[in-house]
């Protein structure tokens, strides 16, 4: 049962300033409005209720957890919903103290479905300008590639993306990680690379280390998202802490897929005590069942991570974003502050 010092916890966490650096923008959508976009669009679903669809959120790999997430998406069918789903996601973000997001999206998912490249992205761009305004959170737009696909489909996708080139920041590599290495992508990502793109990518969330070998050698990103598989690989841990590799750990996430039995065995806080740059993110948090807060919160309970931890994760957050120097100080500073003053 929590405690009245978890609950001051986990008031200082909402409150503390952070960034999320792994997020899909389709697995924000939530039951509710995957029903109220069905009922808009006349589609019919499979479940009888939002309850009903979300007690079959049931996973236990990644797979599994695909499988219902590229159906859900199937409701997405106008600008507006894209608008919609991302307004829902950043309004829950800033209550939880987000102030800065990198959000991915997949546009694979969409454009196979008939929908346009540009539907997507003006509907996201819309609310991303409007939260701003709002909210003063800022974002960065980072394009996935679906890396079951073949990767002439990335290159086409890519090409499809050139015209809105200011709206998005960095490239990214997501989906079925195990026999879909990042080496497949390697041309893909210099491509895009050679565009003017920032890189990261899914490695070491089911896949092995030599995968996040991979991602930095051959496609040369700047974050591996997940990661968490890197500690099977001593060498490997040393170079991620060496270089200051980030590493988006999402950890809820991975006791839903399975990567990790509970929450009690995950290696963050071994991982955060090894020196490695890693951070805490919500990934799918409609499916998972946490928004980034809740990820700190479940984490910090389960692991025993120290104040000290927690403000080291938030730092980690800001110093691992792609916002210029000058913004990172400047959030770095209000983090030292905010810790100082609670
Ligand atoms: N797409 C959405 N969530 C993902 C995850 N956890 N791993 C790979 N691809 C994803
Ligand atoms: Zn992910």
């Amino acid at each position: 049962m929590p405690s009245s010092s978890d609950a001051a916890m986990a008031t200082f966490i909402r409150g503390l300033p952070k960034a999320e650096l792994h997020i899909h923008l389709e697995g924000t959508l939530e039951p509710e409005m995957v029903f109220a976009l069905a009922a808009r669009h006349g589609v019919g679903l499979r479940y009888p209720s939002v309850d009903a669809l979300r007690r079959a959120y049931a996973f236990h790999d990644l797979q599994s957890f695909l499988d219902v997430y590229y159906a859900g998406a199937d409701v997405l069918r106008d600008e507006d919903d894209f608008r919609s789903m991302t307004a829902g996601y950043l309004r829950r973000a800033h209550a939880d103290g987000v102030v800065h997001a990198e959000i991915f999206f997949d546009p694979q998912m969409h454009t196979r479905r008939g929908v346009a490249f540009e539907t997507v992205i003006r509907g996201i761009g819309s609310a991303l300008a409007a939260a701003q305004a709002e909210f003063g959170i800022t974002t960065r737009l980072i394009l996935c590639f679906l890396r079951h696909l073949p990767a002439a489909d990335a290159m086409r996708t890519l090409e499809e993306a050139l015209p809105y080139r200011d709206a998005i920041c960095a490239v990214g590599l997501d989906s079925s990680e195990m026999g879909n290495p990042p080496s497949r992508f390697a041309e893909v990502f210099r491509r895009a690379r050679d565009e003017g793109w920032l890189a990261v990518a899914h490695a070491g969330e089911e896949g092995p280390p030599e995968y996040i070998r991979e991602a930095l050698d051959m496609l040369h990103v700047a974050r591996i998202d997940h990661g968490v598989r890197c500690e099977a690989d001593d060498a490997l841990c040393r170079r991620l802490a060496a270089e200051g590799v980030p590493l988006t750990v999402c950890p809820l996430s991975n006791v839903k897929l399975g990567v990790f039995a509970r929450l009690q065995d995950h290696n963050l806080k071994r991982l955060l005590d090894r020196g490695l740059r890693i951070t805490i993110n919500s990934d799918d948090p409609a499916y998972f069942g946490g928004y980034i807060a809740e990820n700190f919160s479940a984490t910090q309970r389960a692991l025993g991570l120290t104040r000290g931890d927690v403000v080291q994760l938030a730092r980690n957050s800001i110093a691992a974003s792609f916002l210029p120097e000058s913004a990172k100080l400047a959030w770095l500073a209000r983090i030292d502050a905010y810790a100082a003053a609670h």
